[in-house]
């Protein structure tokens, strides 16, 4: 049954991107700002391809078994620069990455204005991202590149890690340098600052297995929503940061991204952003409080039920038809794929052709919007292979019996 087993472990996939991304910051440990040493010697840039400055390293860690390093190149990606701070071998790794080695691969949309969007002042929520013109569901709002990569670690105090960012920061490009500091705070600390913006401001990536930090200022500007009208994913091959409409979005809206789970109860979304980001959620389904989780109750209970394959089970057309409602109603468009993964087999459990190729279509679309370069290719692969031919499929009329049409001898699953 892997295609029930994949609609779960997308919902799993879920949360990927915001989990963790904030510096725990003991503030008992705070010393004095130390003094930057800059290596900024013009004669020795070229010594260091691709890097643009001699690395300014720590001392070895321990526990990473290795020293982290700042390694930046001010040109990268038509200009706008990179700091990386991390372990030699990561570095030298991250330089194999096509974006290093061929500037076809990076979308001529990237770092520049799409046209897509706008910035702008809102009152007590700082600054918001709004549509410019009409946007489709799937359009590409913005895609970046981020300005600061750190490895993500606990072990450096925070004086001195904040050196190193500062170095990290002070080598960009000063357009770069600017959109970084401009970014908002958790914790208002002018003398960690650089940590203190990162914590506000960055999403999760994996770098050859270990995770980083990342900082991308545009997408940074767009606010939480419980029900977003986008979705972001980082592909990591290429080091970008897509923002994708999930529904129609009308020009001036604000666009809006989920920095947390939206199908966590009520009480669990209120303590993570409280907890990672400092602020109270005050979108729609948080204002509904702990009633609004009569919904996800329903959609679990319907979920559950499709997702039941023994003789007994009560799954029905009516009920994958309504499971995507509910997940409309909640402005879940972009968390519609298992709502379709399961209508897809629900119809093809009946003998549908038509009805469970329109759902495979939609799953496979919602998949790859969601997850873009993260979604298992394998798994693609299988609901595809049922697009074919829905008749070779292990649900192919496994629930014939329930429906009115004639009786026919259970296939094997
Ligand atoms: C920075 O990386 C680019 C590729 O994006 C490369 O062409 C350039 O030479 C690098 N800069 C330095 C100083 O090596
Ligand atoms: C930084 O913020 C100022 C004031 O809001 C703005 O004028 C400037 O364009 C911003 N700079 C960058 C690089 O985003």
């Amino acid at each position: 049954m892997s295609a029930v087993w994949t609609c779960f472990m997308f919902i799993i996939a879920s949360t990927i991107g915001v989990e963790d991304s904030l510096y725990q910051i003991d503030f008992q440990q705070l010393f004095q700002s130390v003094e930057l040493n800059l290596n900024t010697d013009a004669d020795e840039t070229s010594r260091y391809a691709p890097w643009s400055f001699k690395p300014v390293c720590t001392q070895t860690l321990p526990s990473v078994g290795s020293e982290l390093c700042v390694y930046t190149n001010a040109t990268f990606a038509n200009g706008r620069g990179i700091s990386i701070f991390t372990t030699t071998q990561i570095a030298e790794q991250t330089t194999t990455l096509p974006p290093f080695n061929d500037r076809d691969v990076l979308s001529p949309l990237l770092n520049t204005d799409s046209g897509a969007w706008y910035t702008q002042p809102i009152s007590n929520k700082g600054i918001g991202m709004f549509a410019k013109r009409p946007l489709r569901r799937g359009d590409v709002i913005v895609a970046t590149t981020p300005v600061l990569v750190a490895y993500s670690e606990n072990l450096l105090s925070p004086a001195e890690r904040e050196r190193y960012l500062q170095v990290a920061i002070h080598q960009l490009p000063a357009s770069t340098r600017e959109a970084y500091l401009n970014l908002t705070t958790v914790h208002g600390n002018p003398e960690i600052l650089m940590q203190d913006i990162a914590a506000a401001n960055t999403f999760a990536i994996q770098l050859h297995g270990q995770k980083h930090l990342a900082a991308f200022p545009e997408p940074s500007r767009i606010n939480h929503d419980c029900a977003p009208n986008a979705q972001f994913h980082i592909d990591t091959a290429t080091l970008t940061h897509y923002v994708r409409a999930v529904r129609p979005i009308p020009p001036d809206e604000e666009i809006s991204i989920a920095y947390t789970n939206p199908l966590d109860t009520y009480a669990q979304r209120q303590r993570y952003l409280r907890q990672s980001f400092g602020f109270e959620c005050t979108c729609r389904r948080c204002r509904r409080g702990g009633s609004g989780d009569d919904a996800l109750d329903e959609l679990n209970a319907l979920q559950a039920s499709l997702g039941d394959w023994t003789a007994e089970s009560k799954a029905s057309v009516a009920q994958a038809e309504r499971l995507i409602k509910l997940y409309q109603d909640q402005g879940l468009d972009g968390y519609l794929d298992p709502a379709y993964c399961h209508a897809a087999l629900m119809y093809s459990s009946v003998g549908s052709v038509k009805g469970a190729r329109k759902y495979v279509d939609l799953a496979v679309d919602a998949i790859e919007l969601r997850l873009g370069s993260y979604a298992d290719q394998d798994d693609l692969g299988v609901w595809k292979e049922m697009r074919r031919d829905p008749s070779k499929h292990w649900s192919w009329k496994a629930r014939k019996k329930q429906s009115r049409a004639e009786l026919k001898p259970k296939p094997k699953l």
